[in-house]
């Protein structure tokens, strides 16, 4: 498995097992089935409602034997509702009880969007805090003191823009090692791609495949499907692979980690033989072609009417 380095020598595995959108049991059986597969990097977040389940399964398969703590890459998210400082660190302390773990390998900020406590989506504007009344680098400070206190090895963020990431990185004392963000062929996000490389900040693709399962309210009528990209199935029928492969395989060779969602074994194992898929210099070209600035998480459920964020301020582009 290729992986990236971090600056203190620690291993990201580029090929991870997403965990959002299943439903309840479903995780805890595909966590055992993804570590036997050879899966060693899963993502997690406490909004995806399955941690638990997943601290079943990994602590199953640790003692059981098939993997040890120090083979697996876990990351996890800071949910919207616990951006306030005294919150972080018993947000995490519930993460690592609901996984059965000690520390985490990577914790992220899940959004670059604060809400009132104990709410998982807001409902109404008066739900958002702005962040010039809760800013990010606090949530960030308070983020660095777990580093020092053993509970995560790394961290970093989610859904930032380079306008986030370049403030953050003015004032952070712990420069953010990743940033999560939704990446494909739809939406390759270049500027991203340079300012991170030249930065020392690794990015994980989120929605690699085009996240097929996501709510029918989430979808554009005329939406298209990343897995039935002409280019993509030529390419797939050229190395005689599915689909998704192709997909996978470009992001790694993009030098991005990815993270693929899935709970069928046979889905898992194909997409984990993505890795073998060596695509070639006038394939990766065709798939340049496809950039379309095509977001199938636009965060509309931050952008309410009357609160001070908007797609604009979201995004920053
Ligand atoms: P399933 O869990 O039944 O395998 P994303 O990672 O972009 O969010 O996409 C996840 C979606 O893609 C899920 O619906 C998942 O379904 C499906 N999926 C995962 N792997 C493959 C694959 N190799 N081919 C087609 N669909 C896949």
């Amino acid at each position: 498995m290729k992986t990236l380095q971090l600056k203190n020598t620690d291993e990201l595995p580029m090929l991870g097992l997403g965990t959002f959108k299943t439903e309840p049991g479903e995780m805890q059986t595909a966590i055992q089935k993804a570590l036997n597969l050879g899966y060693r990097h899963i993502d997690c977040a406490p909004v995806y409602g399955n941690q638990p389940e997943i601290g079943e399964a990994l602590s199953a398969s640790i003692n059981a034997g098939v993997v040890s703590r120090d083979q697996l890459w876990i990351t996890s998210k800071l949910w919207n509702d616990c951006h306030a400082p005294e919150d972080v660190q018993p947000a995490l302390e519930i993460t690592l009880a609901d996984l059965k773990l000690d520390f985490l390998d990577l914790f992220l900020m899940h959004w670059p969007v604060a809400v009132t406590k104990g709410l998982f989506l807001p409902e109404s504007a008066e739900d958002l805090i702005p962040l010039d009344e809760l800013p990010l680098i606090k949530t960030w400070k308070a983020m660095e003191k777990l580093v020092g206190k053993g509970l995560c090895r790394h961290i970093g963020v989610s859904n930032f823009s380079v306008k986030k990431l370049e403030s953050l990185l003015a004032t952070a004392e712990i420069k953010p090692e990743v940033n999560q963000i939704e990446l494909h062929p739809y939406l390759q996000q270049a500027e991203m791609f340079e300012f991170c490389k030249n930065n020392n900040i690794f990015l994980t693709a989120y929605s690699p495949l085009g996240s097929p399962d996501r709510p029918d309210r989430l979808k554009d009528e005329d939406e298209p499907i990343l897995l039935q990209e002409p280019i993509i199935i030529a390419l797939a029928e050229k190395y005689s692979v599915p689909p998704a492969q192709i997909l996978i395989s470009w992001l790694i060779h993009k030098g991005a980690a990815v993270i693929p969602k899935s709970t069928n074994p046979e889905r898992m194992r194909s997409n984990l033989d993505a890795a073998k898929v060596s695509l070639t210099r006038d394939d990766l070209q065709q798939i340049k072609n496809l950039d379309r600035q095509r977001r199938y998480y636009k965060g509309q459920a931050w952008t309410l009417e009357g609160s001070s964020y908007t797609s604009a301020n979201l995004w920053d582009d």
